[in-house]
């Protein structure tokens, strides 16, 4: 486990197991982990490895601080998002994901990112202003951070939305308005309800390991 504050975050990066392979064309896949506010860049390693343990794992700290909370970028209030913050914190994310992709050898076209919230959302924000960086993402809990100009074209990229159906921060409406406007991109969506709140269940873990094994195997 490599723990650095180069490139402009925090972050810890695991290399998967399978050290060898990197010779033969970085094959395997890269979990961006993405935490929700207050969080940091250990909360979702578990996470990463209980959805796939043989993946590389790339977890950055929010560098935003709202009384004293890490996040990804600022709000003005719960749900009401600083969007010009949003969209320079997008693309410094997307930056430095770039640049580790260099350093450490791993391949854009093997990531996809795993976000909780606020780092779904970023996740999200990700997809729409610079999807080169990402293959797929797996969404806990997120929401329409905004509705870009021109939607981008997400042929073959691949997003699980995982939703609570008594979450009383993401309304159905809002996954709804969201899993549509994947749809227009013309991404390959997936949407599960979970019998949850805002907080991850085990049927989530269990929903996002499938969906990984299905369509990113190792
Ligand atoms: C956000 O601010 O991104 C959402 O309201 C989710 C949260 O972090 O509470």
């Amino acid at each position: 486990m490599i723990k650095s504050n180069n490139f402009g975050f925090n972050h810890i990066f695991i290399n998967s197991s399978h050290d060898k392979e990197y010779d033969e064309g970085n094959k395997k896949l890269t979990l961006v982990l993405l935490h929700g506010t207050g969080g940091n860049e250990e909360d979702l390693i578990f996470l990463g490895k209980k959805i796939e343990p043989n993946a590389s794992i790339l977890s950055p700290r929010g560098k935003v601080l709202e009384n004293n909370m890490p996040r990804f970028f600022r709000r003005l209030s719960e749900g009401v998002f600083d969007i010009e913050d949003l969209h320079i914190r997008s693309h410094e994310l997307a930056d430095f994901i770039q640049k580790c992709s260099f350093h450490y050898k791993f391949n854009l076209e093997k990531t996809i990112a795993i976000g909780f919230s606020n780092g779904a959302n970023i996740a999200v924000s990700m997809l729409f202003l610079r999807p080169e960086v990402l293959q797929g993402a797996i969404l806990f809990r997120a929401m329409v951070p905004f509705i870009p100009e021109s939607l981008p074209n997400l042929l073959n990229k691949k997003i699980l939305l995982s939703a609570g159906v008594q979450d009383p921060i993401v309304s159905r409406n809002e996954t709804e308005n969201l899993y549509s406007l994947f749809q227009k991109t013309n991404a390959i969506t997936t949407l599960k309800w979970q019998p949850s709140s805002h907080n991850l269940i085990q049927k989530d873990i269990l929903v996002a390991k499938s969906w990984v094994s299905n369509n990113f195997p190792v």
